[in-house]
Protein backbone atom coordinates (compact mmCIF):
# COMPACT_ATOMS: atom_id res chain seq x y z
CA UNK A 1 0.00 0.00 0.00
CA UNK A 2 1.25 3.33 -0.72
CA UNK A 3 1.89 5.63 2.02
CA UNK A 4 0.98 8.79 -0.04
CA UNK A 5 -1.27 11.18 2.41
CA UNK A 6 -4.60 11.66 0.47
CA UNK A 7 -7.49 14.19 0.95
CA UNK A 8 -10.62 12.37 1.56
CA UNK A 9 -14.00 13.05 1.41
CA UNK A 10 -16.72 10.72 3.31
CA UNK A 11 -20.20 10.80 2.56
CA UNK A 12 -22.77 8.84 5.15
CA UNK A 13 -20.01 9.30 8.05
CA UNK A 14 -22.46 8.78 10.75
CA UNK A 15 -23.11 5.18 9.75
CA UNK A 16 -21.23 2.14 10.84
CA UNK A 17 -18.92 1.37 8.42
CA UNK A 18 -18.78 5.35 7.99
CA UNK A 19 -17.45 6.24 11.10
CA UNK A 20 -14.53 3.21 10.63
CA UNK A 21 -13.21 4.66 7.60
CA UNK A 22 -13.12 8.10 8.95
CA UNK A 23 -10.92 6.48 11.67
CA UNK A 24 -9.13 4.16 9.78
CA UNK A 25 -8.21 7.31 7.33
CA UNK A 26 -7.28 9.92 10.18
CA UNK A 27 -4.63 7.11 11.79
CA UNK A 28 -3.90 6.47 8.69
CA UNK A 29 -2.75 10.02 8.82
CA UNK A 30 -5.14 11.26 5.40
CA UNK A 31 -6.70 14.36 5.79
CA UNK A 32 -10.63 13.21 6.08
CA UNK A 33 -13.55 15.30 5.09
CA UNK A 34 -16.11 13.65 7.19
CA UNK A 35 -19.93 14.52 6.07
CA UNK A 36 -22.91 12.60 7.61
CA UNK A 37 -26.32 13.08 6.50
CA UNK A 38 -26.66 16.94 8.17
CA UNK A 39 -23.43 18.02 6.46
CA UNK A 40 -24.20 16.75 3.14
CA UNK A 41 -27.52 15.20 1.81
CA UNK A 42 -25.97 12.98 -0.78
CA UNK A 43 -29.81 13.24 -2.86
CA UNK A 44 -29.25 17.23 -3.29
CA UNK A 45 -27.11 16.80 -6.09
CA UNK A 46 -26.42 20.87 -6.58
CA UNK A 47 -25.23 20.50 -3.07
CA UNK A 48 -23.40 17.75 -3.88
CA UNK A 49 -21.62 19.31 -6.76
CA UNK A 50 -20.79 22.65 -5.09
CA UNK A 51 -19.45 20.87 -1.87
CA UNK A 52 -17.02 18.41 -3.51
CA UNK A 53 -16.27 21.33 -5.57
CA UNK A 54 -15.47 23.76 -2.84
CA UNK A 55 -12.87 20.50 -1.04
CA UNK A 56 -11.38 19.59 -4.07
CA UNK A 57 -10.64 15.95 -2.53
CA UNK A 58 -8.56 13.21 -4.06
CA UNK A 59 -10.94 10.53 -3.17
CA UNK A 60 -15.32 10.07 -2.49
CA UNK A 61 -16.11 7.30 0.21
CA UNK A 62 -19.83 6.98 -0.96
CA UNK A 63 -21.14 5.16 2.21
CA UNK A 64 -24.20 6.80 2.44
CA UNK A 65 -27.58 4.54 2.01
CA UNK A 66 -30.86 3.06 2.42
CA UNK A 67 -29.73 0.13 4.60
CA UNK A 68 -33.52 -1.00 5.34
CA UNK A 69 -33.55 -4.62 3.60
CA UNK A 70 -37.28 -5.23 4.34
CA UNK A 71 -38.40 -1.42 4.54
CA UNK A 72 -37.19 -0.88 0.99
CA UNK A 73 -40.14 -3.25 -0.60
CA UNK A 74 -42.71 -0.61 0.32
CA UNK A 75 -40.63 2.66 0.17
CA UNK A 76 -39.05 1.69 -3.33
CA UNK A 77 -38.97 5.24 -4.32
CA UNK A 78 -36.72 6.40 -1.35
CA UNK A 79 -34.75 3.17 -1.35
CA UNK A 80 -33.36 3.75 -5.87
CA UNK A 81 -33.25 7.75 -4.86
CA UNK A 82 -30.53 7.12 -2.26
CA UNK A 83 -29.17 4.03 -3.41
CA UNK A 84 -29.45 3.93 -7.48
CA UNK A 85 -29.44 7.35 -8.47
CA UNK A 86 -27.24 9.37 -5.61
CA UNK A 87 -24.04 7.64 -6.08
CA UNK A 88 -24.30 8.71 -9.84
CA UNK A 89 -24.53 12.37 -8.54
CA UNK A 90 -21.56 11.74 -6.00
CA UNK A 91 -19.98 9.66 -8.91
CA UNK A 92 -19.70 12.13 -11.44
CA UNK A 93 -19.43 15.14 -9.27
CA UNK A 94 -16.27 13.19 -7.73
CA UNK A 95 -15.14 13.17 -11.47
CA UNK A 96 -15.95 16.59 -12.06
CA UNK A 97 -12.72 17.68 -9.66
CA UNK A 98 -11.15 14.81 -10.35
CA UNK A 99 -11.38 12.65 -7.52
CA UNK A 100 -11.59 9.04 -7.75
CA UNK A 101 -14.96 6.90 -6.21
CA UNK A 102 -15.08 4.31 -3.67
CA UNK A 103 -18.80 3.10 -3.58
CA UNK A 104 -20.04 0.58 -1.29
CA UNK A 105 -22.45 -2.23 -3.01
CA UNK A 106 -24.01 -5.51 -1.38
CA UNK A 107 -24.15 -9.38 -1.93
CA UNK A 108 -27.56 -9.15 -2.45
CA UNK A 109 -27.00 -7.86 -6.13
CA UNK A 110 -27.28 -11.57 -6.34
CA UNK A 111 -29.79 -13.89 -6.27
CA UNK A 112 -27.94 -16.60 -4.16
CA UNK A 113 -28.37 -19.83 -6.48
CA UNK A 114 -24.37 -20.15 -7.61
CA UNK A 115 -23.78 -22.23 -4.59
CA UNK A 116 -20.34 -21.56 -4.47
CA UNK A 117 -18.79 -17.94 -3.45
CA UNK A 118 -19.73 -15.40 -5.62
CA UNK A 119 -17.05 -13.57 -7.56
CA UNK A 120 -16.67 -9.94 -9.66
CA UNK A 121 -17.39 -11.22 -13.15
CA UNK A 122 -20.85 -13.45 -12.02
CA UNK A 123 -23.75 -12.22 -13.18
CA UNK A 124 -26.18 -10.38 -11.04
CA UNK A 125 -29.50 -11.00 -10.24
CA UNK A 126 -31.11 -9.35 -7.18
CA UNK A 127 -34.09 -11.07 -5.63
CA UNK A 128 -35.16 -7.60 -3.34
CA UNK A 129 -36.00 -3.80 -4.16
CA UNK A 130 -32.63 -2.98 -1.82
CA UNK A 131 -30.49 -5.44 -3.91
CA UNK A 132 -32.25 -4.12 -7.35
CA UNK A 133 -31.68 -0.35 -5.97
CA UNK A 134 -27.69 -1.16 -5.26
CA UNK A 135 -26.77 -2.89 -8.22
CA UNK A 136 -28.49 0.43 -9.91
CA UNK A 137 -25.88 2.17 -7.93
CA UNK A 138 -22.91 0.61 -9.11
CA UNK A 139 -24.10 0.93 -12.50
CA UNK A 140 -24.71 4.85 -12.16
CA UNK A 141 -21.53 5.15 -10.60
CA UNK A 142 -19.55 2.91 -13.07
CA UNK A 143 -21.20 4.99 -15.74
CA UNK A 144 -19.68 8.27 -15.02
CA UNK A 145 -16.25 7.94 -13.15
CA UNK A 146 -14.23 5.50 -15.01
CA UNK A 147 -11.91 5.92 -11.72
CA UNK A 148 -14.43 4.21 -9.85
CA UNK A 149 -14.57 1.06 -6.74
CA UNK A 150 -17.43 -0.12 -6.70
CA UNK A 151 -16.96 -2.14 -3.37
CA UNK A 152 -19.51 -5.74 -3.02
CA UNK A 153 -19.02 -6.22 1.10
CA UNK A 154 -22.01 -8.25 3.28
CA UNK A 155 -23.37 -9.11 6.58
CA UNK A 156 -21.46 -5.79 8.55
CA UNK A 157 -21.01 -5.32 11.99
CA UNK A 158 -18.84 -3.22 13.89
CA UNK A 159 -19.40 -0.50 16.81
CA UNK A 160 -20.97 1.96 14.94
CA UNK A 161 -24.55 1.39 14.45
CA UNK A 162 -26.83 -1.89 14.68
CA UNK A 163 -25.98 -5.07 13.58
CA UNK A 164 -26.75 -9.00 14.05
CA UNK A 165 -24.59 -9.47 16.81
CA UNK A 166 -25.42 -7.28 18.85
CA UNK A 167 -28.76 -8.26 18.39
CA UNK A 168 -28.26 -11.90 18.79
CA UNK A 169 -25.78 -10.61 22.48
CA UNK A 170 -29.26 -8.44 23.69
CA UNK A 171 -31.46 -11.27 22.98
CA UNK A 172 -29.30 -13.88 24.20
CA UNK A 173 -29.07 -12.43 27.77
CA UNK A 174 -32.83 -12.09 27.95
CA UNK A 175 -34.25 -15.43 26.60
CA UNK A 176 -32.83 -19.21 27.00
CA UNK A 177 -33.07 -19.82 23.29
CA UNK A 178 -33.44 -17.67 19.64
CA UNK A 179 -34.69 -19.13 16.74
CA UNK A 180 -32.45 -18.27 14.27
CA UNK A 181 -32.61 -18.82 10.18
CA UNK A 182 -29.85 -21.52 9.16
CA UNK A 183 -30.65 -21.13 5.51
CA UNK A 184 -29.00 -18.32 4.06
CA UNK A 185 -25.14 -18.30 3.70
CA UNK A 186 -22.83 -15.12 3.99
CA UNK A 187 -19.60 -13.58 4.65
CA UNK A 188 -20.00 -12.47 8.10
CA UNK A 189 -17.38 -8.53 7.63
CA UNK A 190 -15.89 -6.66 9.91
CA UNK A 191 -16.35 -2.90 9.34
CA UNK A 192 -12.64 -2.12 10.70
CA UNK A 193 -11.30 -4.83 8.81
CA UNK A 194 -13.39 -3.38 5.40
CA UNK A 195 -12.17 0.10 6.11
CA UNK A 196 -8.67 -0.70 6.02
CA UNK A 197 -9.27 -2.85 3.01
CA UNK A 198 -10.48 0.57 1.12
CA UNK A 199 -8.23 2.51 2.39
CA UNK A 200 -5.74 -0.03 0.74
CA UNK A 201 -7.59 0.46 -2.61
CA UNK A 202 -7.84 3.49 -2.78
CA UNK A 203 -4.55 3.76 -2.93
CA UNK A 204 -4.23 2.00 -5.97
CA UNK A 205 -5.65 2.66 -10.03
CA UNK A 206 -6.91 -0.83 -9.31
CA UNK A 207 -10.23 0.36 -10.33
CA UNK A 208 -13.68 -1.75 -11.36
CA UNK A 209 -15.38 -4.26 -8.93
CA UNK A 210 -13.96 -5.62 -6.10
CA UNK A 211 -15.45 -8.45 -3.04
CA UNK A 212 -13.86 -7.51 -0.11
CA UNK A 213 -16.09 -9.59 2.94
CA UNK A 214 -14.56 -11.29 5.67
CA UNK A 215 -13.01 -14.85 4.85
CA UNK A 216 -14.94 -17.49 4.71
CA UNK A 217 -18.97 -17.99 5.14
CA UNK A 218 -21.45 -18.89 7.90
CA UNK A 219 -25.12 -19.00 8.63
CA UNK A 220 -27.09 -16.75 10.73
CA UNK A 221 -27.71 -19.39 13.10
CA UNK A 222 -23.99 -20.38 12.90
CA UNK A 223 -22.97 -16.91 13.41
CA UNK A 224 -25.63 -16.73 16.24
CA UNK A 225 -23.98 -20.16 17.77
CA UNK A 226 -20.22 -18.80 17.45
CA UNK A 227 -21.23 -15.51 19.10
CA UNK A 228 -22.64 -16.60 22.24
CA UNK A 229 -19.41 -19.63 22.44
CA UNK A 230 -17.39 -16.92 21.96
CA UNK A 231 -19.29 -13.90 24.39
CA UNK A 232 -19.77 -17.04 27.17
CA UNK A 233 -23.84 -16.43 26.52
CA UNK A 234 -25.72 -19.51 27.26
CA UNK A 235 -28.66 -19.15 25.32
CA UNK A 236 -29.56 -22.11 22.67
CA UNK A 237 -29.98 -21.28 19.24
CA UNK A 238 -32.77 -22.65 17.68
CA UNK A 239 -32.50 -23.23 13.74
CA UNK A 240 -35.50 -22.47 11.64
CA UNK A 241 -35.99 -21.73 8.05
CA UNK A 242 -36.52 -18.55 5.73
CA UNK A 243 -40.05 -19.52 5.47
CA UNK A 244 -40.40 -19.95 8.92
CA UNK A 245 -38.90 -16.55 9.25
CA UNK A 246 -41.63 -14.80 6.78
CA UNK A 247 -39.67 -11.33 5.91
CA UNK A 248 -40.90 -8.89 3.38
CA UNK A 249 -37.51 -8.75 1.23
CA UNK A 250 -36.52 -12.34 -0.34
CA UNK A 251 -32.97 -12.76 0.28
CA UNK A 252 -30.20 -14.92 -1.43
CA UNK A 253 -29.68 -18.37 0.32
CA UNK A 254 -26.01 -18.48 -0.55
CA UNK A 255 -24.43 -15.12 -1.07
CA UNK A 256 -20.72 -15.76 0.24
CA UNK A 257 -18.45 -13.33 -1.58
CA UNK A 258 -14.88 -14.13 -2.63
CA UNK A 259 -12.57 -12.28 -4.97
CA UNK A 260 -10.81 -13.22 -8.47
CA UNK A 261 -8.91 -10.00 -8.68
CA UNK A 262 -4.73 -10.96 -7.53
CA UNK A 263 -4.49 -7.39 -6.05
CA UNK A 264 -8.39 -7.14 -3.95
CA UNK A 265 -6.98 -7.11 -0.50
CA UNK A 266 -8.37 -10.07 1.73
CA UNK A 267 -9.89 -9.93 5.38
CA UNK A 268 -9.49 -12.08 8.17
CA UNK A 269 -11.32 -15.18 8.39
CA UNK A 270 -15.26 -13.96 9.79
CA UNK A 271 -14.44 -15.79 13.70
CA UNK A 272 -11.21 -14.26 14.38
CA UNK A 273 -12.46 -10.81 13.74
CA UNK A 274 -15.77 -11.84 15.87
CA UNK A 275 -13.62 -12.54 18.29
CA UNK A 276 -11.51 -9.21 17.96
CA UNK A 277 -14.98 -7.29 17.77
CA UNK A 278 -16.31 -8.98 21.21
CA UNK A 279 -12.97 -7.91 22.73
CA UNK A 280 -13.76 -4.23 21.69
CA UNK A 281 -17.43 -4.35 22.80
CA UNK A 282 -16.01 -5.69 26.23
CA UNK A 283 -13.68 -2.97 26.52
CA UNK A 284 -16.07 -0.28 25.26
CA UNK A 285 -18.65 -1.28 28.05
CA UNK A 286 -15.80 -0.82 30.67
CA UNK A 287 -15.10 2.62 29.86
CA UNK A 288 -16.99 4.89 32.39
CA UNK A 289 -20.44 6.99 30.53
N1 LIG B 1 -24.89 -3.30 6.88
C1 LIG B 1 -24.64 -4.35 6.09
O1 LIG B 1 -24.74 -5.50 6.51
C2 LIG B 1 -24.18 -4.14 4.66
C3 LIG B 1 -23.95 -5.26 3.86
C4 LIG B 1 -23.50 -5.06 2.55
C5 LIG B 1 -23.31 -3.80 2.07
N2 LIG B 1 -23.57 -2.73 2.86
C6 LIG B 1 -23.38 -1.39 2.30
O2 LIG B 1 -22.36 -0.73 3.03
C7 LIG B 1 -22.62 0.66 3.08
C8 LIG B 1 -22.58 1.17 4.52
O3 LIG B 1 -23.58 0.48 5.25
P1 LIG B 1 -23.79 0.70 6.82
O4 LIG B 1 -24.12 -0.60 7.40
O5 LIG B 1 -22.68 1.50 7.38
O6 LIG B 1 -25.13 1.57 6.80
P2 LIG B 1 -25.70 2.60 7.86
O7 LIG B 1 -25.11 2.37 9.21
O8 LIG B 1 -27.19 2.55 7.69
O9 LIG B 1 -25.15 3.98 7.32
C9 LIG B 1 -25.69 4.64 6.23
C10 LIG B 1 -25.56 6.11 6.51
O10 LIG B 1 -26.10 6.85 5.41
C11 LIG B 1 -26.76 7.98 5.96
N3 LIG B 1 -27.72 8.56 5.03
C12 LIG B 1 -29.01 8.23 4.84
N4 LIG B 1 -29.57 9.04 3.93
C13 LIG B 1 -28.61 9.91 3.55
C14 LIG B 1 -28.57 11.02 2.66
N5 LIG B 1 -29.65 11.36 1.93
N6 LIG B 1 -27.42 11.71 2.52
C15 LIG B 1 -26.32 11.38 3.23
N7 LIG B 1 -26.30 10.35 4.12
C16 LIG B 1 -27.43 9.63 4.27
C17 LIG B 1 -27.42 7.43 7.18
O11 LIG B 1 -27.78 8.50 8.03
P3 LIG B 1 -29.05 8.33 9.02
O12 LIG B 1 -28.62 7.35 10.03
O13 LIG B 1 -29.24 9.73 9.53
O14 LIG B 1 -30.18 7.84 8.17
C18 LIG B 1 -26.33 6.56 7.77
O15 LIG B 1 -25.48 7.29 8.62
C19 LIG B 1 -23.97 0.85 2.36
O16 LIG B 1 -23.73 1.18 1.01
C20 LIG B 1 -24.61 -0.52 2.43
O17 LIG B 1 -25.52 -0.72 1.38
C21 LIG B 1 -24.00 -2.87 4.15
Amino acid sequence: MSAERLKLLVTGAGGMLGQEVVAAARLAGHGVVALGRPELDVTAGESVRRRLEAERPDAVVNCAAYTNVDGAEDEREPAFELNGRAPGVVAAAAAEVGASILHLSSDYVFDGRKGEPYVESDATAPLSAYGESKLAGEESTIAVNPRHFVVRSAWLFGLGGRNFVDTMLRLGRERDEVRVVDDQVGSPTFCPDLAEALLALIATEDHGVHHVAGAGACSWAELATETFARAGVDCRVVAITTAEMARPAPRPAFSALASERAATPRLHPWQESLQTYLGARARRAQVPA
